[in-house]
C-alpha cells in the first residue's frame, strides 16, 4: 500500500503517473486525444475520450509499474481547468461536448456583462477578469441553448463540473459530486475570499446552483473508485488544478516563491500567502492551495503561445526537423540584428489580454534567416515571461528579489533558459523533477495518505537540476525588453 496514482488530465492528453513511496516515479503511460474545432474560436472535447483515454492511461500504468490496484495507498488528480462538462446525474451520461478552456464562443455573453458595469464586483468576488477562458460563461451558453435543461438542472437533474469533478463522479461510479478549492476558483462562480459558491454570481450568469460540486480541501476524501473499474476500491485523496498541483511540485510554499510551466502557453504563479492580493496589472488572483480549511492564494499569468512558438518554428516555417533543435539554431543568429517577434497568434494574454492583436516581426534586413527567426522566437517567450514578471512585482512587494522556478517541455532548452535568466535579469532554476504537476497531485494524495511528508519536508526534498544565472550586463538587458516593449504596443495597435 505504499503507491500513488496520479491521474493529470490535461488539454492534448491523459497521462497516469505511478509513484513508489518515495515519490520517485515508476511508471508513465500517455495518450493525446483529439481536438476538435466545430467553428471559428470553438474548442471541444469529446468527455467519453477524457474518460476513456484517463482509465486506458491509468491500467497502462498500473500494468507497467507491476501494481496492482489494491497495493495502491491513493489517487491524486489533477486535471486542464475551466473546461466544462454537464451531464446527467441518472445517467452519467454528458449532454454537450466538453467546452475547452480556450473556447472563445461567449465572448459576446462576457463584452455584454463586462458593458453593463459588472466586471469590477465580478473581479472583486472571484479574483478574474470577466473573460471566456473560465466555466461561468460557457455553462450559461449550454444552459442557454435548450430551456428544458436549465429547469432540469434547477431540480438538480443536471450537474456541472470541471474535469476533475467528471472523473471523480465516474470514478466513484457516481457516488460523489465534488470538487476541490483550487479548480472552483476558475470557475468564476466562487467566492475565493469566503471559499463557497456565490449565489449572487450564480444569479448573474443563470446557474442554478442545484447543479454545483460540493468544495473541498485539495488533500482528503474524494470518495472511493467502483471495484468494477481496477479490480479494487482505491481512495482518492488528492486534487488541484494543473497549475496550482505544479506549483505545488515545485514546493512553492512560501509567499514570493514563483513558479512557471512552459507547455504549450505559458502559466506562472506566485505565492503570495494567506492574503489574496487584487492586482492593478491584469493579472489574475487564485487559489494556490487549500489544506485543512486554510487557504494560500496566488497571482497568476497566463501566456498563450510558449511551446506553440516551437512548433510553429517546426511546422510553420519549416526551419527545424524537431524541437530540440531550436536553441542551436538561435545560438548560431547573428548578433548584431535584433529581430524581435511578438507571438500573438491567438491574441495575447496577461497582462495585455488583447484578444484581437495577431503576431507580427520587427527588425528585418535582407540578412535575416532561419537562425534570426529562432531565436527572436525562443527571446519572445522570455520576454513575455519578463512581462509577467513586472506585473507580479507591481502587484505586490513580496515579489521583490526572487528566482523562478521553471518546468515543463520547453525547459529541456538550456539556451532558452539562459535566455530567460538574461531576460528576466534573476536566476532562473530547472527542476529535476519536472513532472511537477503530477507529482503535486501525488503528494496531495499521498500527504492525506499519510505515507508522503508534510509541507516542510517535501521542500527540504525539493532538488535543482541547474541554475541558470543571468549573464548580460543591465543595460543591454533593459534596452532589449524596452524594445520588446515598444514591438508589443505596435503589434497590438495595428
Ligand atoms: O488554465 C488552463 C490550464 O490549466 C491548461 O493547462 O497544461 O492542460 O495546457 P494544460
Amino acid at each position: 500500500m505504499a503507491h500513488i496514482l496520479a491521474i493529470d488530465q490535461g488539454t492534448t492528453s491523459s497521462r497516469a503517473i505511478l509513484f513508489d513511496a518515495q515519490m520517485k516515479r515508476c511508471a508513465l503511460a500517455q495518450q493525446e486525444f483529439a481536438q476538435h474545432f466545430p467553428a471559428a474560436g470553438w474548442v471541444e472535447h469529446d468527455p467519453e475520450e477524457i474518460w476513456s483515454t484517463v482509465l486506458a492511461t491509468a491500467r497502462g500504468a498500473l500494468d507497467q509499474g507491476g501494481i496492482a490496484a489494491r497495493d495502491l495507498a491513493g489517487i491524486g488528480i489533477t486535471n486542464q481547468r475551466e473546461t466544462t462538462i454537464l451531464w446527467e446525474r441518472d445517467s452519467g451520461r454528458p449532454l454537450a461536448p466538453a467546452i475547452v478552456w480556450q473556447d472563445r464562443r461567449t465572448a459576446a455573453i462576457c463584452a455584454e456583462l463586462r458593458d453593463s458595469g459588472h466586471a469590477e464586483r465580478v473581479s472583486a468576488l472571484t479574483g478574474l477578469v470577466i473573460d471566456p477562458y473560465f466555466s461561468a460563461t460557457k455553462v450559461k451558453w449550454i444552459l442557454d441553448r435548450d430551456p428544458g435543461l436549465r429547469a432540469r438542472a434547477l431540480r438538480g437533474e443536471i450537474l456541472f463540473g470541471t474535469v476533475d469533478t467528471f472523473l471523480i463522479w465516474r470514478l466513484t461510479g457516481g457516488k460523489v459530486h465534488a470538487t476541490d478549492a483550487t479548480n472552483a476558483a476558475r470557475t468564476m462562480l466562487f467566492d475565493i475570499h469566503a471559499g463557497c459558491w456565490s449565489a449572487a454570481l450564480c444569479d448573474l450568469f443563470g446557474v442554478p446552483m442545484a447543479m454545483l460540486p460540493e468544495v473541498r480541501d485539495c488533500a482528503g476524501d474524494f470518495g472511493v473508485t467502483d471495484p468494477d473499474i481496477f479490480g479494487a476500491r482505491v481512495p482518492i485523496l488528492g486534487v488541484a488544478g494543473d497549475q496550482q498541483a505544479a506549483a505545488m511540485g515545485q514546493a512553492c510554499f512560501t509567499p514570493g516563491m514563483i513558479k512557471a510551466t512552459y507547455g504549450t502557453g505559458c502559466f506562472a504563479l506566485l505565492n503570495t500567502g494567506a492574503e489574496p492580493v487584487a492586482s492593478r496589472s491584469r493579472l489574475l488572483t487564485t487559489i494556490a492551495w487549500q489544506l485543512d480549511g486554510a487557504r494560500a492564494y496566488a497571482l497568476e499569468g497566463s501566456i498563450f503561445v510558449a511551446g506553440a512558438v516551437v512548433q510553429w518554428l517546426r511546422d510553420g516555417l519549416g526551419l527545424i526537423d524537431r524541437a530540440e533543435d531550436s536553441g542551436a539554431l538561435a545560438a548560431a543568429a547573428d548578433s548584431e540584428q535584433d529581430l524581435v517577434i511578438v507571438p500573438a497568434f491567438t491574441g495575447l494574454g496577461a497582462p495585455h489580454w488583447a484578444a484581437e492583436c495577431r503576431g507580427a516581426v520587427f527588425g528585418l534586413t535582407r540578412n535575416s534567416g532561419p537562425a534570426e527567426f529562432a531565436r527572436a522566437a525562443l527571446e519572445s517567450v522570455a520576454f513575455q515571461t519578463r512581462d509577467l514578471w513586472e506585473a507580479m512585482r507591481a502587484d505586490w512587494e513580496g515579489a521583490g528579489e526572487t528566482v523562478l522556478r521553471v518546468d515543463g517541455g520547453m525547459c529541456a532548452s538550456d539556451w532558452t533558459m539562459q535566455a530567460l535568466a538574461d531576460t528576466l535579469g534573476a536566476p532562473v532554476d530547472r527542476a529535476l523533477v519536472l513532472e511537477t504537476t503530477a507529482l503535486g497531485a501525488a503528494w496531495l494524495a499521498g500527504m492525506a495518505a499519510g505515507i508522503y511528508p508534510g509541507m516542510a519536508e517535501f521542500s527540504q526534498g525539493w532538488a535543482c537540476e541547474r541554475r541558470f544565472e543571468p549573464r548580460s550586463g543591465p543595460e543591454l538587458r533593459e534596452r532589449r525588453y524596452r524594445r520588446w516593449q515598444r514591438a508589443v504596443r505596435a503589434a497590438i495597435s495595428v
